[in-house]
């Protein structure tokens, strides 16, 4: 009924004009008719405040048609004018009621008609005024461009040019404003920027959902979440995402791919991010069943462009810095110098490159993987005998020997050391240290200015060296650079070993805990292509480097995780028992 009120004056104007122009603009024989349409147009107006029908669309066109009729009744020279240009003076009207209100700070005339297809909690959202306010604009300019058509003379027949001068100023509306009107608030729901919604009931969070999925994020995602929730507003659904689009049924699905067991109120909590929904889990506060991984992806899969700002960002240098290509056939044997002191089980770096490894290994190179900590290696003394006594020897003779010629001699050396201190470990830096006598004392400059000892055996060729890192922080930025600085510079002052890439985890003790499976999975991939690439290319793509270092979390949600994680073992008698004192 309502939406056959605010039709009424449109249609009415429309066909009034259709008459006007039949009548050949008869001011006379059209009195008639403006009596009988002012009044229904009236009659349409009362209904409208009886039934409520707040709609700025009604207003004006119910204006102009009165005001209209009025002159064609009471000032005949204006009324002629009138309907020489009804539907001029219509779109007029509609242009008006478009383009001044939210000038005024009223709501757009579009909010109306999208408020009825969307829940409450969007439309009382800023995002989807600012939305409205952009469709509204759209109108204003559809009703612009129809004021000038209306003028437009398409034909000399009178019949086709009254045809014609009503449906082409109607076509932009019907092509572009109504679908822009009922698809736009999904799309741009999407990428206008505005505060996260906060949900009174899970009603409304299951309700705003399917509008929210961020559908950049959502692409390749397919889950099946069965939510079970209990307590003060119980509720079973289920959300599907598929096909980058999400929608949410009552009722239990007979196939999910993960079960959600929850307080309801702890649920509103988690989805308002008033509570960590990962850390809910760890102190098991609620049940999940079946695949986990997806319960990682939720925050980013609904989560806005300001929020992920919060995430971990990339390392930006990493853009700037062009890592060594060979092309295919230059590595073949590959020397691992793992620099930590953990066991292979407990290691992440060693994790990481053992993947690495696998990758070059299933890819024909041969891999010899070294352990620093089982080798003897004194530190270097400084004496420089190596330079000067004994060339190319070391006063100490204990493993090192071996080692630098396992160094020199591989076509791609992988540097393994977890970050100790924001550089690498005392084991790995030792190593590092003795490793002068491959070079000679002289010194040369390279193209870029850099400083560099002469390779002492340049008949060996050149070399390639990836770089395994890592760490306990969750911070690219800053944590790594150090060890980044540090092999970068060893690639600039080299003459023969260049840097092919850079492989930093940060948040690294994460990945062992289940919730976390899924990332662990992604970046043992990203490892092994990786180690594919190097041997088969000769490169590496900077895409395995980033999917290692971005954690996808943010570190508010790894503070709060990490805290939790120690606040945990406060009262096991392992931990904690006293303080020790300095
Ligand atoms: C002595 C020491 C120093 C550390 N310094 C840092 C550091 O500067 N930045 C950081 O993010 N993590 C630091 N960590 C945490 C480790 O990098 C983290 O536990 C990492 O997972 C160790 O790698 P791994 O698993 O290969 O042994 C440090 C750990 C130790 C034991």
């Amino acid at each position: 009924m309502k939406s056959i009120i605010k039709a009424i004056p449109f249609t009415v104007l429309i066909v009034l004009s259709i008459f006007a122009q039949i009548g050949g603009y008869n001011i006379g024989a059209f009195k008639l008719y403006a009596v009988i349409i002012g009044a229904v147009l009236i009659i349409n107006m009362m209904l409208a405040v009886l039934l409520k029908v707040k709609d700025y669309f009604l207003f004006g066109t119910t204006s102009v048609a009165i005001l209209g009729i009025l002159s064609v009744l009471f000032v005949p020279l204006l009324g002629e004018v009138y309907i020489r240009n009804i539907t001029t003076g219509l779109y007029i009207g509609l242009f008006i009621v478009a383009f001044f209100p939210p000038i005024f700070k009223m709501n757009p005339f579009t909010y109306q008609f999208s408020e009825n297809n969307y829940p409450k909690i969007i439309t009382q959202s800023k995002q989807f005024f600012k939305i409205n306010l952009i469709i509204n604009y759209i109108w204003a300019v559809l009703f612009a461009m129809a004021i000038v058509l209306t003028k437009v003379t398409y034909s000399d027949n009178n019949i086709v040019q009254t045809i014609l001068a009503i449906t082409v100023p109607l076509a932009p509306q019907l092509i572009i404003g109504i679908p822009a009107t009922k698809k736009l608030p999904v799309i741009l729901m999407q990428t206008v920027k505005g505060a996260r919604l906060h949900f009174s009931s899970i009603k409304e969070l299951f309700e705003a959902m399917p509008l929210g999925l961020n559908k950049k994020r959502s692409a390749g995602v397919d889950a099946l979440i069965q939510f079970m929730l209990t307590g003060k507003e119980p509720a079973n659904g289920y959300m599907e995402i598929k096909n980058q689009k999400c929608t949410y049924t009552d009722g239990i699905h007979k196939n999910p791919k993960t079960i959600i067991k929850c307080d309801s109120e702890l649920w509103l909590k988690i989805s308002n991010n008033e509570v960590s929904g990962d850390l809910a889990f760890m102190k098991k506060e609620y049940e999940v069943q079946g695949d986990m991984s997806v319960l990682l992806d939720l925050n980013r899969l609904f989560s806005n462009e300001k929020e992920e700002a919060k995430t971990i960002k990339n390392n930006e240098s990493e853009e700037k810095f062009e890592y060594k290509k060979f092309g295919p056939d230059k590595i073949k044997n590959i020397v691992v110098f793992d620099g930590g002191p953990r066991s292979d089980k407990l290691s992440k770096t060693t994790f990481m490159v053992k993947h690495f490894c696998e990758g070059a290994k299933q890819a024909d190179a041969n891999v010899e993987y070294i352990r620093l900590k089982d080798k003897e290696i004194k530190p270097c003394t400084g004496c420089f005998m190596c330079w000067t006594k004994t060339p190319g020897e070391c006063v100490h003779k204990d493993d090192m020997t071996d080692l630098r010629k396992k160094y020199r001699e591989a076509d791609l050396v992988v540097f393994a050391s977890p970050l100790y201190i924001f550089s690498v470990t005392g084991i790995f830096k030792n190593f590092m240290d003795r490793m002068l006598p491959i070079v000679k004392p002289y010194m040369l400059l390279s193209e870029q200015g850099f400083t560099m000892h002469p390779d002492r055996f340049p008949e060996l060729g050149e070399q390639g060296f990836v770089v395994f890192s890592a760490a306990g922080f969750p911070d690219i930025e800053h944590n790594y650079d150090g060890i980044s600085s540090m092999f970068r510079l060893l690639d600039k002052h080299s003459e023969n070993i260049h840097m092919m890439g850079e492989f930093y985890l940060p948040a690294a003790e994460t990945i062992v805990q289940p919730f976390y499976k899924s990332r662990k999975d992604e970046i043992k991939e990203a490892c092994h292509n990786a180690g594919v690439q190097i041997v088969k290319e000769g490169k590496v793509d900077k895409k395995y480097m980033r999917i290692i270092s971005d954690t996808g979390f943010s570190k508010e949600t790894f503070k709060d995780q990490a805290n939790n994680f120690w606040e945990s073992l406060e009262d096991k008698k392992s931990f904690l028992t006293e303080i020790p004192k300095l």
